[in-house]
């Protein structure tokens, strides 16, 4: 049983680590105003023994990190009704993790990957964390390939027993492509039918090459791959160079493929979306979900979608905290209930 003072002790740490600033909802201003929304502080303790989720009616739209949390992958586990967030490393860690019970204010980061693996060096770009079954959770990451030039990013695989980690990374990498200029940003989606997938970017932009968007079936631990990629998308003329940082969710019998075209270093950074009914198949590009100034985020990109028991889907990315670049760090935001409707996405 916990202690009267205790509780008033965590309460209080609670409290002070818990960053909720005002929906800006709906607006969708064309200044950048990351700023205000960072300045405003919790007014109320936050709840966080309340399961009792947002409204489900509403779109909320939060700054989520007043710190920079770059390329957040989301993962919602019900058993104890949680939201966790990983990022890229950062002075918070290799793989930072934040977690949230109501996806509206989040607690400090901690680290939950204490290597990078025996294959790699360095830091770890875009974690995604998905659980696969009960006790077994998979992380997709990528990393640099210890023997390779500086380009040769490789996506790892690392699991955990739990959400929260540790996370043990595997001695081999999953995926390499160094002659098409590497991989990264991978991404796990599970099928409606229960089968499991990665999804990930060729880093061809690093070679002077086109930036395919790619899509292989894994086997039921989350992480052997079985067949053969195909490719879902890759850059064109208005993508500024290359695509990436791609998100696959599932709603209503279409696929919806969120990902980020142009510099993450500049505010052409964005998230734009393709759709397909069909899984195997090319998508179809439809248009931009999130560009500089909505919401009043700045470069908004590394999104990441789920499907919550095809209930709603929320989303969190990152946008710049300077309004200007990826200088000053990369905040996560958070969107909750994502609006799809026939193959059109809207946040609503
Ligand atoms: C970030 O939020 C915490 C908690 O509300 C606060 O103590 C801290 O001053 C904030 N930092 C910045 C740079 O706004
Ligand atoms: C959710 O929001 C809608 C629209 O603002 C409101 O009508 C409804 O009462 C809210 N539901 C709950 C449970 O708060
Ligand atoms: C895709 O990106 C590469 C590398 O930046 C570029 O060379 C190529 O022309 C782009 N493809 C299209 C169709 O614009």
């Amino acid at each position: 049983m916990v202690s009267a003072t205790l509780f008033v002790t965590l309460l209080g740490t609670i409290t002070s680590i818990a960053f909720a600033a005002p929906a800006p909802a709906k607006s969708h201003s064309t200044t950048i105003a990351v700023k205000t929304v960072a300045a405003a502080k919790a007014t109320t303790s936050a709840k966080v023994t309340t399961s009792a989720q947002f409204n489900l009616t509403t779109t909320s739209v939060y700054q989520a990190t007043n710190f920079s949390f770059p390329d957040p992958g989301l993962l919602y586990t019900d058993s104890d009704d949680t939201w966790w967030a990983y990022s890229t490393s950062s002075s918070h860690g290799l793989v930072p993790m934040v977690k949230s019970a109501d996806f509206k204010t989040w607690s400090k980061p901690t680290n939950v990957l204490s290597s990078v693996g025996s294959w790699a060096t360095g830091a770890v770009w875009a974690p995604d964390v998905r659980r696969i079954n009960a006790g077994h959770f998979v992380m997709y990451y990528t990393a640099r390939r210890k023997t390779g030039p500086s380009n040769d990013h490789c996506i790892g695989i690392a699991t955990a027993c739990s959400a929260d980690g540790p996370f043990t990374p595997q001695t081999q990498p999953l995926i390499c492509d160094l002659a098409n200029g590497g991989v990264i940003d991978a991404s796990g989606f599970e099928a409606p039918n229960g089968e499991l997938y990665i999804v990930w970017k060729v880093d061809g932009n690093s070679v002077g090459k086109s930036t395919p968007v790619k899509l292989q079936r894994l086997g039921a631990n989350g992480y052997d791959l079985l067949g053969s990629p195909i490719t879902l998308i890759s850059n064109d003329s208005s993508d500024g160079g290359l695509t990436e940082a791609p998100s696959l969710v599932h709603r209503d019998g279409w696929y919806y493929l969120f990902y980020s075209t142009h510099n993450y270093n500049t505010l052409g950074y964005d998230v734009k979306y393709a759709v397909s009914k069909k899984l195997n198949a090319p998508f179809k590009k439809v248009s931009s979900f999130l560009s500089s100034g909505t919401f009043g985020t700045a470069g908004p990109g590394g999104a990441t979608a789920i499907n919550v028991g095809n209930k709603y889907i929320n989303m969190v990315f990152h946008s710049d905290i300077n309004g200007k670049s990826a200088g000053k760090g990369r905040a996560m935001w958070s969107l909750s209930n994502v609006c799809f409707n026939d193959g059109i996405a809207t946040a609503c």
